[in-house]
């Protein structure tokens, strides 16, 4: 939010929660993309051209052509811009210490990416205090906030013991609501060569701890972290202490994670790099979102990238998120990742913008956000440019701000102080 009691737009908010005060109508819009295909051309953008969006308490009142607009309190003009739903970042680790620049450089000099990388934040997690771990977390959600994301989903994983999991999930429940249970992550360094052991742990105390404050569980499958027996008796733990699933598969290798994710009915399948043909079509007969982060297949230089256009071509539902964490993916940007998902994922603009917006809000099952129509949550993502298209057509361009936010829940106080 900008500076004072007011929102980017230029408007009154209360007590710089960004509550708007009464209705106000943003008009002028050249381009509104719903993400709500029931409203505007029809199709799954549902686009209405020289729109305005009336907001009232936090929630869209009203959506279609300006000329139709209903009166309201304040008005402000969009001056041609394009409107769409705030982005809904649905995979993230942001609770962490230090970052690994270093090993990006390594890598960008020919050294692979490993799952060990993930053992040296563990390290500086774990002696960084609360407010350190805080102050990186609000940090990187004010930047993510001024780039058009209004809803984020934060994962633990970087602690992986009982109460440095717990104070992790503790201080991503200050910035969301979206928390995950990411003890799963790797095996803790004190249980090297003995992963039994270790789920033993996740799945007694560290659940019995952590269960408390999460809304998702999450494992990482791969080699070098959790195979597929690990990963189920941890998700069907979760599942039992009331945890929706949610699972890292298929990052690395074809491995068992995106096949246990669709059997078990995870919410989302995230990474999706390496896919058979058989883990095509079970997402696309299933309900398990596919989210792909392409910003980790770049920044860990994977000779791959999600084949979006396959899976969508095969039914698939589609997100995409940052992934931002400091070993693979360090950027806040859903524009980044929009542009990614055009140029090496194989989905046009329409379908990297819907992806961002209604697809990660079907990968954390919320049907309040990722849709600008009627009854939705007012978060608005202003683009400095006529449309849609500009985000991969001008990528590393700052062009999306919000405006108004839907007061009354803390992940949007917290995101709106950013
Ligand atoms: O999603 N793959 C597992 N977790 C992160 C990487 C974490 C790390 O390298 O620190 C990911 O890419
Ligand atoms: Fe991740």
């Amino acid at each position: 939010m900008a500076e004072g009691n007011s929102d980017v737009a230029g408007n009154e908010v209360a007590g710089g929660s960004g509550e708007v005060v009464g209705s106000v109508a943003y008009d002028g819009i050249g381009e509104l993309v719903t993400c709500d295909p029931a409203v505007g051309d029809g199709t799954p953008l549902g686009v209405i051209k020289d729109a305005a969006v009336v907001v009232d308490r936090g929630r869209v009142a009203w959506v279609g052509p300006t000329v139709n607009a209903p009166p309201t309190d304040r008005r402000v003009d969009l001056g041609g811009r394009c409107v769409l739903p705030g982005f809904v970042d649905s995979h993230s680790h942001l609770v962490f210490a230090g970052d690994r620049a270093a090993e990006f450089a390594a890598r960008m000099s020919g050294q692979p990416y490993q799952a060990g990388g993930i053992r040296s934040t563990v390290d500086a997690t774990r002696v960084a205090t609360d407010d350190d771990l805080r102050a990186g977390a609000q940090r990187l959600v004010a930047e993510m906030r001024r780039q058009g994301t209004t809803t984020v989903e934060i994962k633990s994983g970087y602690g992986l013991t009982v109460e440095d999991e717990r104070r992790c999930l503790r201080i991503a429940g200050e910035l969301t609501d979206e928390v995950t249970f990411l003890g799963a992550h790797v095996v803790a360094p004190e249980y090297a060569g003995d992963t039994a052991a270790y789920v033993d742990l996740v799945t007694t105390a560290m659940m019995d701890a952590c269960a408390p404050l999460a809304r998702w569980i999450d494992v990482f499958v791969e080699d070098g972290a959790f195979d597929a027996d690990a990963a189920r008796a941890i998700l069907v733990a979760g599942r039992g202490r009331g945890l929706g699933l949610r699972v890292h598969a298929n990052q690395l290798g074809a491995g068992p994670g995106v096949q246990l994710a669709c059997e078990l009915g995870a919410a989302s399948a995230d990474h999706c790099t390496h896919l058979t043909v058989a883990d095509v079509g079970a997402l696309a007969d299933s309900g398990t979102v596919a989210t792909l982060v392409p910003a980790a297949d770049f920044s860990t230089r994977s000779p791959v990238y999600p084949d979006g256009r396959r899976l969508i071509d095969a039914g698939a539902t589609l997100a995409i998120a940052t992934d931002c964490n400091p070993g693979t993916s360090y950027t806040t940007s859903m524009p980044f990742v929009i542009a990614l998902a055009v140029r090496e994922c194989g989905l046009t603009p329409s379908e990297a913008v819907v992806a961002a917006t209604a697809g990660g809000a079907a990968a954390l099952r919320r049907d309040d956000v990722g849709r600008l129509s009627v009854g939705a949550r007012a978060d608005l993502a202003v683009v400095d440019a006529p449309s849609h298209v500009h985000l991969a057509y001008r990528p590393g361009v700052p062009l999306t701000t919000t405006a108004a936010a839907g007061p009354g829940r803390p992940q949007a106080d917290a995101m709106a102080q950013g």
